[in-house]
């Protein structure tokens, strides 16, 4: 075998691209309903954007980013999210000069070298959202029952959607002082990972998923325990308007996520049956980032989800459409003088919209009419010396196998209202 593609990367290849597109429009129209414009940054970056707005102590930035020198020695990052990208052109295009909030979304590669596995790729896909300029608990609730709306759409079900607040950096200092006190003395016996989150972060460690370090934070002050009475009543609305929204969630004190952005409101979609890496979606409030990159304060709120993993949920539930025949008429040419009034056709009839394709081989009836079939091709429109000379076109109906000759002059006419009628 030659060279081969990295590893954590994927060719998508017809067939399931089509999923693909059936994902992403149905994306689109969720986010169209409910308001919000697409965005699209650069897939790399200035390094420093990701450390000041990822954080220096999350996993993301210590060891997962695609990090190169370009040929003028800057240090260049592959995204490895999106968030903090937004922010920075919500800053750098003067975003905040519109009506706010400013709602967006977008959907694109990112890049994070991880340990490939089932559901985890060093190349994936996500679609996200993110609303800038509004602090009420009611965006928080939009932002969530929006994902709620696009899951609902596609089928999908046994989905957990996990919520918590993490608390502001006041709320938050304290929570970190008394987790601290709490596990100063199970310190050594904490994973190698969370030894280090010790100092640097130790919120990160009621996340960890080592079961001996998830026995011994068992009992450990949530963030739950901590929150201010601003974040607590901005919680409690924003729990109080998930229900009136109709989304079927749970409260999670334990979820931190492993972002260091996030202020007040986070959560996770996830769904078991994927297997392990069972988060398909997560997000949350950000109140502090565009300050962190160098714009004025402004809150924010936002999630992305994997779209490998909800099409893997798709996959799973038997939630994707049935593959649509994709050729309306395959154009069968049999010689050089039916090829010239073939093409000429083809081309009419395409600028109708018509999908219809030709072989572009010069290869028999048989061979011709065995790869319409394949291409689950309605109607094979045959063409040869005979039929020229009759001036006709011989219009098969490959489902009922009934066919019928056409004057070569009504031709496009006879097979656009065949088309318009829908078969
Ligand atoms: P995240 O939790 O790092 O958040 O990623 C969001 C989702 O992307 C995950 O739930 C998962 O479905 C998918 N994902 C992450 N890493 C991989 C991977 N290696 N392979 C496959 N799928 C993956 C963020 O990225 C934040 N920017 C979300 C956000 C937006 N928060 C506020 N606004």
């Amino acid at each position: 075998m030659g060279i081969q593609r990295p590893k954590g990367t994927q060719d998508l290849l017809p067939g399931t691209v089509e999923q693909w597109q059936y994902l992403e429009e149905t994306i689109r129209s969720v986010c169209r309903e409910f308001g919000y414009d697409e965005i699209r940054t650069p897939m790399f970056e200035a390094t420093e954007l990701f450390q000041r707005g990822v954080g220096q102590t999350t996993d993301i930035v210590q060891k997962e980013m695609y990090t190169f020198l370009d040929k003028g020695d800057r240090s260049m990052t592959l995204r490895p999210e999106m968030t903090a990208s937004v922010c920075r052109a919500y800053v750098e295009d003067k975003l905040f000069g519109q009506p706010q909030p400013v709602k967006l979304y977008y959907m694109g590669p990112m890049f994070r070298y991880e340990r490939p596995q089932s559901g985890r790729f060093r190349q994936f896909h996500q679609f996200g959202v993110e609303v800038l300029g509004a602090e009420q608990p009611l965006v928080d609730a939009e932002v969530i029952s929006l994902v709620w709306n696009l899951f609902q759409r596609l089928g999908l079900s046994g989905l957990e959607v996990h919520v918590n607040s993490v608390g502001c950096p006041i709320c938050r200092a304290k929570h970190r002082e008394q987790l601290q006190e709490f596990l100063a003395t199970r310190r050594n016996e904490l994973c190698k990972d969370c030894q280090d989150r010790y100092e640097r972060n130790p919120l990160r460690i009621l996340d960890c998923k080592n079961p001996s370090c998830q026995t011994l934070t068992a009992g450990a002050p949530t963030t739950k325990d901590t929150l201010c009475e601003e974040c607590s009543t901005h919680f409690e609305r924003v729990l109080a308007l998930l229900g009136v929204a109709g989304v079927a969630y749970r409260v999670n004190p334990r979820l931190v996520r492993g972002l260091d952005y996030y202020t007040k409101t986070a959560f996770e979609v996830m769904v078991e049956e994927i297997g392990a890496q069972s988060a398909i979606c997560g997000g949350g409030r950000y109140d502090k980032l565009v300050e962190e990159i160098g714009g004025s304060p402004t809150p924010g709120i936002g999630f992305a989800m994997g779209i490998e993993r909800v099409l893997t949920a798709l996959q799973v539930q038997n939630k994707l459409p049935e593959e649509k025949p994709r050729l309306f008429a395959m154009l069968i040419a049999l010689g050089e003088k039916a090829q010239n009034e073939g093409f000429a056709l083809l081309s009419a009839l395409r600028t109708q919209g018509i999908s219809v394709s030709m072989d572009l081989q010069g290869r028999n009836l048989k061979a011709q009419l065995k790869a319409a079939n394949r291409q689950g091709a309605h109607y094979a429109l045959i063409l040869g010396e005979e039929e020229l000379e009759k001036n006709v076109i011989l219009i098969r109906d490959l489902t009922l196998g009934e066919q019928s000759e056409i004057p070569l002059v009504d031709a496009v006419e006879e097979i656009n209202k065949n088309y318009q009628r829908g078969v």
